[in-house]
């Protein structure tokens, strides 16, 4: 008898995980994943049958935290609203990267010149033709040499892997800036002066181990319903 009820204890929790979807929300190589879950009446995420993608969420700033402080002492978007984030770190599939990178189990390198790994192979397959920075850059001007959970300033300080934006802008200092006003990157949540909103980093879209070849075009979603008792939306057309 207690046998039976264990095997159904199991084989409930294994259809939990077979029947649990997840959709994606800009990266499509399992780097923004999400888990669509009942939340009373509807789901926490509504995603496009065409790809997978989040189109609509219940709550836009679940699981987010504080961006976090910003270099510059400037005049900028996120001095004046609750700017909030998703931690990138439990999307890494190594983090902690200290676990083997002590400088006992993985050695810390030498110097910073390319070389074949033998590690991580499945990230970058080739280590020596980096699909960043057409051969200027390699490893180690964006990982901490010694402090591996960590990326690395042009100055030698330690950045956050929870803030990308200031490794990425370290090099594209234009991009960045257009980010950090709004016109690079991807916001939700409310359009209220001083109100709060999700960023979305750099590495939520792009691939920092490959920038090339550009983003694929997405199929656009098909329209929405019409309203009951609408039969056509032709007047959306005409313009008064
Ligand atoms: C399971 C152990 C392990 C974990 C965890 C791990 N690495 Fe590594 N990593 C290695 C090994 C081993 C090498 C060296 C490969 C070689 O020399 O061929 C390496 C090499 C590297 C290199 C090339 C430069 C260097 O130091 O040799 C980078 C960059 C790197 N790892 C980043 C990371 C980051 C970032 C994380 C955490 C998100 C991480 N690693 C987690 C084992 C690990
Ligand atoms: C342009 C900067 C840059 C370069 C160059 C770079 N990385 Fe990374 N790497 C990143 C960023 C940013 C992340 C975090 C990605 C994210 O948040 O999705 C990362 C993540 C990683 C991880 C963790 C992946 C995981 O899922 O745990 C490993 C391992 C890693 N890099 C190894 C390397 C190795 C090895 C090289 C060189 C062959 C390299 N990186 C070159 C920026 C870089
Ligand atoms: C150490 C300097 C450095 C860092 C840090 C760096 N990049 Fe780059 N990146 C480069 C260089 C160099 C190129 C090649 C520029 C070119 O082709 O004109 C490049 C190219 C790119 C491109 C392709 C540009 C194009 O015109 O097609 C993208 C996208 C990109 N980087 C995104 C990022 C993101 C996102 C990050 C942060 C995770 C980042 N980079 C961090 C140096 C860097
Ligand atoms: C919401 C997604 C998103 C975010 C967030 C995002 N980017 Fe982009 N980025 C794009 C798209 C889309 C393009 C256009 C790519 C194309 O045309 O292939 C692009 C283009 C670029 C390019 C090439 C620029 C050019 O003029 O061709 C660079 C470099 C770049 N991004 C860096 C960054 C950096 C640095 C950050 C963070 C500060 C960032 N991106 C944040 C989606 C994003």
């Amino acid at each position: 008898m207690r046998y039976a009820v264990w095997l159904i204890i199991i084989a409930v929790s294994i259809c939990q995980q077979v029947w649990a979807e997840e959709c994606f929300e800009s990266r499509t190589d399992g780097y923004t994943p999400v888990e669509k879950k009942r939340i009373g009446e509807d789901y926490n995420v509504r995603c496009s049958e065409t790809t997978g993608a989040v189109l609509w969420w219940a709550d836009p700033f679940e699981d987010t935290q504080p961006m976090g402080d910003m270099p510059e002492n400037i005049d900028a978007d996120y001095l004046h609203e609750e700017a909030v984030v998703k931690s990138r770190k439990r999307f890494l599939k190594f983090y902690p990267c200290t676990n083997c990178h002590n400088g006992v189990v993985v050695p810390f390198p030498k110097n910073k010149k390319p070389r074949p790994l033998i590690m991580h192979l499945d990230i970058i397959p080739d280590p020596l033709n980096l699909k960043h920075g057409k051969g200027a850059i390699w490893c180690l001007d964006c990982h901490n040499p010694r402090d591996r959970n960590t990326f690395i300033s042009h100055s030698g300080e330690p950045i956050d892997m929870d803030q990308p934006q200031k490794l990425c802008g370290k090099c594209h200092g234009q991009i960045y800036r257009d980010w950090r006003d709004g016109i690079h990157g991807k916001r939700i949540g409310s359009w209220q002066k001083g109100g709060k909103k999700r960023w979305w980093v750099c590495t939520e879209c792009h691939n920092p181990h490959d920038v090339e070849p550009p983003f694929k075009q997405v199929k656009p979603e098909p329209p929405p319903e019409l309203p009951k008792g609408m039969k056509s939306a032709e007047h959306e057309r005409k313009h008064h």
